[in-house]
Order: C-alpha cells, then sequence, then structure tokens
C-alpha cells in the first residue's frame, strides 16, 4: 500500500490589504447577495466573478419551493458569465453569505458549485481564484481544483 499526502496553501488577509480590483468583487459579492431569493433557508449568498477582460458580473442564490429546483449564487454567477462571454476567462469569484443580517465567518461553496468552478477552470485553462469572505478580511485559494482533488472532469468521460 502506497500512502499519497494532499497538500493546499491559501492565504488570508484583512480587506485592506488585497488589491484593488478584489476589494471591489467583495463589495460586489456583498451588493449581490443582499438582492438574494432566499425565501426558505434566509441564508443570503452572493457570488461575484472577474473576467479576463476586467468585466465583473454578479448573481446571488435563488430558491424554489421545490428545493432541488434552486440554485447557488456562484452557480448562477458562473453560468451567466459563460452565458454572456463565452470566449472570456474567468480569473477570480468572491463569495460571500449572511445569515441573520450578519455575515457567515468562514463561508466555503458547497461541492456541486465547486464542481461547476473546476469546469470554469478547466473550460479557459487557467485557474480560478476563489475569495472567501469574512466580514473583514477574505481567504484566497490559489485555484478552484484545490477545493476538488481527485476530481471528476471531462477527461474521465
Ligand atoms: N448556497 C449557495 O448559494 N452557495 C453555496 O455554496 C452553499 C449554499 C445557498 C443555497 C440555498 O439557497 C442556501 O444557500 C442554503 O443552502
Amino acid at each position: 500500500m502506497i500512502e499519497h499526502e494532499l497538500k493546499i496553501t491559501f492565504c488570508t488577509a484583512p480587506l485592506s490589504e488585497w488589491e484593488k480590483p478584489y476589494q471591489l468583487l467583495y463589495e460586489e459579492a456583498v451588493a449581490a447577495a443582499s438582492k438574494a431569493y432566499a425565501p426558505y433557508s434566509h441564508f443570503q449568498v452572493g457570488a461575484a466573478v472577474l473576467l479576463a477582460n476586467g468585466e465583473m458580473v454578479s448573481a446571488s442564490n435563488q430558491e424554489n419551493a421545490a428545493y432541488p429546483s434552486g440554485l447557488c449564487a456562484e452557480r448562477v454567477a458562473l453560468f451567466y458569465a459563460g452565458a454572456k462571454y463565452p470566449e472570456v476567462a474567468v480569473t477570480a469569484i468572491a463569495i460571500v453569505a449572511f445569515s441573520n443580517g450578519k455575515i457567515v465567518e468562514g463561508i466555503s461553496p458547497c461541492g456541486g458549485c465547486r464542481q461547476v468552478m473546476l469546469e470554469t477552470e478547466k473550460r479557459a485553462g487557467a485557474p480560478v481564484k476563489v475569495f472567501l469572505c469574512g466580514s473583514t478580511s477574505m481567504l484566497l485559494i490559489n485555484c478552484a481544483s484545490d477545493l476538488l482533488p481527485i476530481c471528476f472532469d471531462g477527461c474521465d468521460l
């Protein structure tokens, strides 16, 4: 038997220490969360996507009375970016969540969103930085594939 080890590195820093475009991405994600349609969970999520052309697109979670028909903020934003700018790479995504009016510290994307981030990364052939937003700081994971090791992707088909 061979034991293998997986290792990822990530960075954390106060909001003010990140470069301006990433601070703007944070603000865009927060603004998007305020537009969430989350009447069932009352958990409001915002995701803002930065594209290689400098554009930003953002979205929020969209729930449905038939629960599985709803969609997470990250996927709404990434699918929108892919539909609107099919030829442009996504370079970063910022994710924020609010519960009871307060930012959730340590928000982390669900498995389905990780899978879609991974596809976004593979589609462009370039890493997607993932910013997890807290109330006064952000945590950066360098690429989506770090969030989903030993993944299923197009190469498996
Ligand atoms: N949600 C997201 O928008 N992103 C995630 O990564 C996790 C969960 C949404 C889905 C649902 O509307 C609510 O949060 C509670 O799960």
